[in-house]
């Protein structure tokens, strides 16, 4: 643990956004930012696979977008954070693990595209930061959601340290992959969240860009405290 000392009550109710290609870190880093912070950790992201994971498990098409933007405002996605793991919840049921499937991983990028599904998830993550206090995580968190976020940092890393990264977290859970399937996949998932008509992955203007590809997760949890501290009066 870093020892940059934080002034927790001049730093309550902000919202600090981070954006970032797949693999970037941004999981990792805002959950322990938010710890630190004494925030909310909202992983947008995840809140997208729920519905993947729910619309698989539920024989629901991944092609049928009026089928799944329906669902997307109907199911109710929860967060429950207990020291560093972050359980998802949809509809009540615990979808933590399921969520990482590389079954859930091959298709959220296509449920994510939807501009219905966008919508319905964009007015969530809206409700759950309109208090403050927050560290929101995810593509479009500084550009579309949080717009007018404290502090907007944009992490990018190198196509091999992020399918490392990958790669690492999914054995760890026991998914069997390796490290040419996690590069090709994050080379697929950056190019369709790119170009996606909807909310494409792009970085704010105003955004701080961190490149963490030689950083530990320390570092950039360091360097983005120390944003905070001198962005923050
Ligand atoms: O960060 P992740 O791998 O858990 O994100 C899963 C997918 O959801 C990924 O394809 C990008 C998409 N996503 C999005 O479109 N908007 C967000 N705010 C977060 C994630």
């Amino acid at each position: 643990m870093s020892d940059i000392k934080l002034n927790l009550p001049k730093l309550k109710g902000k919202v600090i956004a981070i954006d970032g290609p797949a693999g970037s870190g941004k999981s990792t880093t805002a959950k322990i930012l938010a710890a630190r912070l004494g925030y909310i950790y909202l992983d947008t992201g995840a809140m997208y696979r729920a519905l993947t994971h729910f619309a698989l498990a539920n024989n629901v098409a991944i092609s049928n977008e009026e089928k799944l933007t329906v669902l997307a405002w109907k199911l109710s996605i929860e967060f429950e954070t207990h020291e560093d793991v972050n359980r998802v919840f949809i509809n009540g049921v615990d979808v933590t693990k399921e969520i990482r499937d590389p079954e859930v991983t091959k298709y959220v990028s296509q449920v994510s595209a939807y501009k219905g599904v966008r919508e319905a998830m964009v007015a969530k993550q809206t409700e759950l930061g309109k208090n403050g206090s927050i560290v929101a995580e995810g593509r479009d968190t500084t550009t579309v959601v949080f717009t007018d976020a404290d502090i907007k940092v944009y992490l990018d890393a190198s196509v091999n340290e992020r399918a490392r990264r990958r790669l690492l977290e999914l054995t760890k859970m026991g998914v069997s992959t390796n490290l040419e399937e996690q590069e090709a996949d994050i080379v697929r998932r950056d190019g369709f969240d790119s170009n996606r008509t909807h909310s494409p992955l792009s970085r704010a203007r105003d955004a701080i860009v961190v490149d963490t590809t030689n950083m530990t997760i320390e570092d950039q949890v360091d360097r983005i405290i120390s944003l905070v501290k001198s962005l923050i009066k």
